[in-house]
């Protein structure tokens, strides 16, 4: 049963993945009520957090129903690392992560995220860095190296737990594939099957069905699984692998009903935790994801991404189940 610290995770933990933009307390609390067993913040930068950029430190806003929540930084300078850590720790999460896996490029060009990957000794002295100046549990979540030439996470997994990491989460893709290609988990397999580790290790990359889920589980025999994208607009993701695992039964997908209740509350607790305007602005992007695949959306969508007061969008949303019907 895999433990972070003394966090008890329970058998084969499903971990909704840290995403900028997206992964907000109100999109995390949904997750939460759908299943998901641990929850990470959107990445912070070191800097910004210190220069108390009011972005950053609106990301540092976490809730006890959300535990065990984590909350993710990232940097190039092991000074900044390990300050920012000290203040992350200010308001208690139940541990830190680190990102060594963004490949975007003005986060690689400062040396951070990705961009330590081919520099495993910086990464391990910027890890050191944060574990030594917290109490909490810290965590990597990174790839697997910088490009298919350079794949090191066989050593990077070592040396990071050499410096006291207490679980490793591997998106198995290089940052030169960015988010294309296939994500190869064999490494991952190798990673886990080193008889020197013993932190456990968390596979990230492509699962979008229970079926996928199950697959990977009992081929590459990780611990747990981190979900990304395949939970945007769809946090039902969860509880349908889970379900499966127990049940080998796959779970109805959600009905119309289901979905306008999700995106409802989606949009309540942005407008709650982001305010009236930037809660209705920001929730324009994810309205498609909810109603992915739906045929007759198309019209509804056009007035949930234009209209302006929280209550209208809600009044539209209605709409959509009156004129659509509660069907799957
Ligand atoms: C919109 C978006 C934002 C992301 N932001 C972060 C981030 O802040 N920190 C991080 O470690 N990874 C970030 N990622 C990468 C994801 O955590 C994850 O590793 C990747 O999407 C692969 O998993 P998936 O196939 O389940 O989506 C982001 C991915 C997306 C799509």
């Amino acid at each position: 049963m895999p433990t972070i610290g003394n966090i008890d995770l329970g058998e084969f933990p499903l971990l909704l993945a840290p995403m900028e933009d997206v992964s907000d307390p109100p999109f995390r609390r949904l997750c939460k009520m759908h299943g998901a067993d641990m929850l990470y913040s959107e990445f912070i930068s070191s800097e910004g957090l210190i220069r108390d950029a009011i972005k950053s430190r609106q990301k540092l806003d976490i809730f006890d129903y959300e535990r065990p929540v984590g909350i993710q930084i990232f940097g190039g300078d092991e000074e900044a690392m390990a300050l920012s850590a000290k203040i992350v720790a200010t308001v208690n999460p139940d541990l830190v992560d680190i990102n060594f896996g963004c490949p975007v490029k003005k986060v690689v060009s400062k040396g951070a995220g990705a961009g330590v990957l081919k520099d495993i000794d910086l990464m391990v002295r910027l890890t050191k860095a944060v574990v030594n100046s917290t109490t909490l549990p810290v965590t990597v979540k990174t790839r697997l190296g910088w490009d298919e030439q350079s794949i090191n996470i066989e050593e990077v997994a070592e040396r990071l737990q050499d410096v006291g990491i207490s679980a490793l989460t591997i998106h198995a893709r290089t940052r030169s594939q960015m988010y294309k290609g296939h994500s190869d988990w064999s490494y991952i397999a190798k990673v886990k099957n080193n008889p020197r580790m013993h932190i456990p290790i968390f596979g990230n990359g492509d699962i979008d069905s229970p079926e996928k889920a199950l697959e990977y589980r009992n081929k590459y025999g990780i611990d747990g699984i981190m979900i990304g994208r395949a939970a945007i607009g769809y946090p039902w993701i969860f509880n349908e692998i889970k379900h499966y695992f127990a049940t080998g039964e796959l779970l109805p997908s959600p009905t119309i009903a289901d979905r306008v209740e999700a995106a409802k509350n989606h949009l309540l607790w942005s407008v709650e935790w982001k305010g009236e305007r930037q809660g209705v602005v920001e929730m324009r992007r994810h309205y498609a994801n909810y109603f992915k695949g739906i045929p007759n959306f198309k019209e509804h969508r056009h007035k949930l991404v234009t209209l302006d007061a929280s209550e209208e969008v809600v009044k539209a949303l209605d709409n959509v189940l009156e004129v659509l019907g509660d069907k799957r």
